[in-house]
């Protein structure tokens, strides 16, 4: 058993790179027995020397090169900069091909480039770890690696953006609109200054392909991705959904279709008292349904300083111990490109919402285009009577083909007693 100190570099000392050298400072004794050697942080980079950072750098090695790290006298290069190319790309790669270890939190990165290096750094025989890079602290990388791999993984069903769990959360609580509330996310540091990425659902794109990977020992694919964001929620609609028992939360959803794998990242009803419906504020969630094994649900927080050094400094301890399995849990030739599930094989039950002119017939018109099309109602209700204005009908319909409520939101829309766009949510009901 190698018992030297696992040498460390880091480049980023940001808010995880940050956590991440506090953490080793403050609980280094403890983390040294389990890692059976000392974790020693040998060198750091970051772009401004001066700049105060959580953790004391000052007896450390400083270069002004992140890449130069890679050829450091180090085993392990940790990437805590970012950026899906530029220099945590050019790092990642020399640190492979200079024969050290890579731990990084770059979901953006290894969603692009992922399979690449996973195969650069297995020629080699050497890690390329990233349990923070989807859901921060919650050890879901490692579960669907190496924990859940016994009967297959039927799908992977995400609430892994903390910033748009916590708008959608003040939401329903305040009832106060979108645009309103991404204000205070922002004064409040949940959401970035550009926050395009987190609401678009970007950001939950890269973590779902990450998880799709490894759920699937498919190669991480963002092409085959439908990706909504949540800019279009309606305080109306969240209020209604209260009323019907459900909640609103961005999604990323994994799942085996027939032969092939549908990803999707929308907002979509989840029903409120289920662990994934609870799941509010900041925190991100996991469920899983790992075939004859069962169900599983993992929550936790996935962003900060705390959560993402707990997972970073968990395949720093697994490198010290030299237990390290292929970065996607198969080697990486033989991940298989992923075959997407034909767009007509989507269904789900829908949420619609329509702004009507309260005049005789509308319902009636509504209902019959949904029936022409296919479309089976479940449930439904109506707010407000103000005859010759708007009011609001909204209904809940049975499981049904995507495209068959395309077609019937096609022939509603050329409705002249229909105002603007309908609200259109899928409901996820397993
Ligand atoms: N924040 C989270 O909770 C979280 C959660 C999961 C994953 N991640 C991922 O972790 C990574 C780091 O995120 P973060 O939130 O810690 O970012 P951050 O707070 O913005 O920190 C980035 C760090 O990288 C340094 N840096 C950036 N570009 C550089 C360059 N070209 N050369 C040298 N240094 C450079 C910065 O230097 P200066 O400090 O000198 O400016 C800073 O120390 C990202 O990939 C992110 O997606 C973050």
């Amino acid at each position: 058993m190698n018992t030297a100190p696992l040498r460390i570099a880091v480049a980023g000392l940001g808010t995880v790179g940050g956590g991440v050298l506090k953490a080793l400072q403050t609980r280094g004794g403890e983390l040294a027995e389990r890692a059976g050697r000392r974790l020693d942080v040998v060198a750091v980079s970051a772009r401004e020397r001066e700049k105060p950072r959580a953790a004391d750098i000052s007896g450390i090695a400083w270069v002004d090169d992140p890449s130069a790290l890679a050829s450091a006298d180090a085993d392990v290069v940790v990437e805590l900069m970012g950026g899906e190319d530029g220099a945590a790309l050019a790092l990642i790669e020399a640190a492979l091909s200079s024969n050290k270890h890579v731990v990084t939190a770059n979901k953006a990165l290894l969603a692009r480039h992922g399979a690449r290096l996973a195969a650069l750094a297995e020629r080699s025989g050497l890690a390329l770890k990233f349990e923070a890079a989807a859901a921060g602290g919650i050890p879901i990388v490692k579960a669907l690696r190496e924990s859940l791999i016994a009967h297959g993984i039927n799908s992977v069903c995400g609430i892994l953006n903390g910033t748009c769990n916590f708008i959608l959360t003040e939401m329903e609580k305040t009832g106060r609109g979108f645009a309103d509330v991404l204000k205070d996310a922002q004064a409040l540091g949940y959401a970035e200054a550009d926050p395009a990425l987190d609401i678009g659902g970007g950001d939950t794109a890269h973590k779902l392909a990450l998880l799709s990977s490894l759920a699937f020992g498919t190669v991480p694919d963002l092409e085959h991705m439908h990706v909504e964001g949540i800019a279009a929620i309606m305080p109306e609609d969240i209020r209604y959904a209260r009323e019907f028992g459900f909640r609103i939360k961005l999604l990323g959803v994994a799942r085996r279709v027939g032969a092939g794998i549908e990803q999707r990242v929308r907002p979509a009803m989840v029903r409120a008292g289920t662990p994934l419906g609870e799941a509010s504020g900041a925190f991100n969630a996991v469920a899983v349904d790992a075939g004859e094994a069962g169900p599983f649900f993992f929550e936790g927080r996935g962003a900060g300083a705390g959560p993402t050094a707990s997972a970073v400094i968990a395949d720093l301890v697994d490198i010290a111990l030299g237990s390290f399995e292929p970065a996607f849990g198969k080697p990486a030739h033989t991940l298989t490109p992923l075959v997407p599930a034909p767009a007509t094989d989507a269904s789900s039950a829908f949420y619609l919402r329509f702004n009507v002119l309260d005049i005789p017939g509308v319902v009636a018109e509504i209902a019959g285009h949904l029936a022409d099309a296919g479309v089976s109602i479940e449930s439904m209700l109506q707010r407000g009577r103000n005859p010759g204005e708007a009011v609001s009908i909204v209904m809940i319909t049975h499981d049904t083909p995507q495209a068959s409520v395309t077609r019937a939101l096609k022939a509603i829309a050329r409705s002249d007693k229909v105002l603007g766009s309908p609200g259109v949510i899928p409901m996820e009901l397993g």
